[in-house]
């Protein structure tokens, strides 16, 4: 059973079995260390997976894009049946181990691969040793928010999840928000949205492979169908068109935008 909820008053902190947390949805200037934990999730996120970490039992989670370790820390803490692992690309860093190392409640049923892209093709198997199990309870793709990485992560993952369960992918419409400037990291990739367009072809052209897809204006949450998928899936077999398999047009930055980008006119 899981512990009691975090009450979370203000926008910016909250201190949780003893953790102090400190939140924000976009600073990436702060850092884990003696003040708190960082954890990049507005409040009502932060509740939102609590509440269906609780109401789904949910056991064995894959978060994708660890950042500075804040739900590396609250989902197990919050839940004590909860063993989680997660995925960065960047290095470990000594603070977020020790902040980890120090509560002997959490420690052993975390594990984090740093230096490990989204897409590692070796994660499938690292992920059941962690887990003792392929089936997995929910996965949290925070990481790139690139189409690209992302469709991977989905292709590899998404089949490790029980029947029920949510497949959630996050900040997919940073291509569509009003006054977002695009830093060199999206400019010049195809949108995430088009990875949510995939998946609802999907759970037309397999009912039995996804049972359904949420569309809300900063996640996306798939719940897997029963069907089993066979080992080395793409997505691209499964999107039929006129009863063919089929490739979308994607949606990807015009050479107009980019030229006036580069000229420094482009509005986003
Ligand atoms: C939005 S932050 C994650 C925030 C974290 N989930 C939280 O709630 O506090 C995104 C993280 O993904 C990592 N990342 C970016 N691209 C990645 C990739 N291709 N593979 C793995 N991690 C990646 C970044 O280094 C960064 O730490």
């Amino acid at each position: 059973m899981a512990n009691a909820r975090p009450i979370i008053e203000s926008d910016d902190e909250f201190t949780y079995a003893g953790v102090r947390y400190i939140t924000s949805t976009s600073d990436y200037s702060k850092r884990t260390g003696p003040d708190g934990v960082i954890l990049l999730k507005p409040k009502s996120w932060i509740e939102m997976y609590c509440d269906l970490v609780e109401r789904e039992r949910v056991e064995r989670v894959l978060e994708l894009g660890v950042w500075q370790g804040g739900m590396s820390i609250l989902l197990p803490s919050f839940e004590p049946a909860l063993r989680y692992m997660g995925v960065e690309h960047s290095q470990a860093t000594a603070p977020i181990m020790a902040a980890i190392s120090a509560l002997p409640q959490i420690k052993d049923r975390v594990r984090i691969d740093f230096e490990t892209s989204q897409s590692d093709p070796s994660l499938p198997a690292r992920i059941a040793a962690h887990f003792g199990s392929s089936e997995l309870d929910l996965v949290i793709d925070d990481a790139s928010h690139r189409y690209i990485e992302s469709r991977r992560s989905f292709e590899l993952f998404f089949p490790m999840l029980r029947p029920g369960a949510a497949y959630i992918v996050e900040d997919w419409a940073w291509a569509h928000w009003q006054n977002y400037r695009l830093d060199r990291h999206f400019a010049s990739q195809p949108s995430l949205s088009n990875l949510l367009f995939e998946v609802s072809i999907l759970a037309a052209s397999e009912p039995e492979m996804v049972a359904s897809v949420e569309v809300r204006s900063a996640m996306f949450i798939v719940r897997r169908g029963a069907a089993e998928i066979k080992p080395g899936w793409r997505l691209s077999e499964s999107l039929r068109f006129n009863g063919q398999s089929s490739r979308l047009p994607l949606l990807k930055p015009s050479i107009r935008y980019l030229i006036q980008r580069k000229l420094g006119l482009a509005k986003g």
